[in-house]
């Protein structure tokens, strides 16, 4: 027993060192602990801090670009110039705009002169072919039916065509401005800019 005690006093049991704090948190081997790998408080809300900084920055600034750089829906030119009134003999209808602008342009005697015709059914908006032998327009959807000036006499559109306004550029051409219109059932086609007398 003597000789026992003595083995031990001169062979004490190695006890591992205590776990330090961070180790004992994360559970990882000591050679991969270092400062680097732990994320203080302090830095916690620093980084925090700093994400609600350029959070705040992002949106204050796509808010000032779109101050700057507005949503504006660029409608395009409502005029167009359609030639000189000499192109356009009495009694004709010309459908050289119905392409571009969907627009006759008629001169029509009886109606004081030059007229712009809009080519928009009043139905429900197809666009009418303008049938020469006939003197008509017809719409190809469900058929109703203009007389050359325009007024609804067959199918199912309410009214009559609507026209726009139309007079003299500068340079002596026609000018149409499809921002006006001008309306039959309102009693607007004798008004000044209905028609272009020629
Ligand atoms: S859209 Fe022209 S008749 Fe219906």
């Amino acid at each position: 027993m003597a000789s026992e005690a003595a083995t031990a006093q001169s062979n004490p049991v190695k006890r591992p060192p205590p776990k330090k704090k961070k180790e004992r948190i994360l559970g990882l081997p000591p050679d991969r602990l270092s400062d680097d790998h732990i994320w203080t408080r302090r830095d916690f809300f620093s980084l925090t801090g700093w994400a609600m900084f350029l959070g705040s920055l992002s949106v204050g600034g796509i808010g000032f670009l779109r101050f700057m750089f507005p949503r504006v829906l660029f409608e395009p030119d409502p005029t167009f110039k359609a030639g000189f009134p000499n192109e356009y003999p009495p009694g004709t209808v010309s459908e050289k705009y119905i392409p571009s602008q969907r627009v006759w342009i008629a001169n029509l005697p009886e109606e004081g002169g030059l007229v712009a015709i809009s080519a928009i059914c009043t139905h429900l908006g197809c666009t009418p072919r303008w049938l020469a032998s006939e003197e008509k327009y017809k719409c190809p959807c469900h058929g109703s039916g203009f007389t050359k000036e325009g007024i609804n006499f067959e199918g199912p559109a309410p009214r009559p065509l609507e026209r726009w306004k139309i007079g003299l550029a500068e340079d002596g051409q026609i000018l149409i401005d499809k921002s006006k219109k001008y309306l039959s059932e309102k009693g607007e086609w004798g008004k000044p800019g209905s028609y272009l007398p020629v």
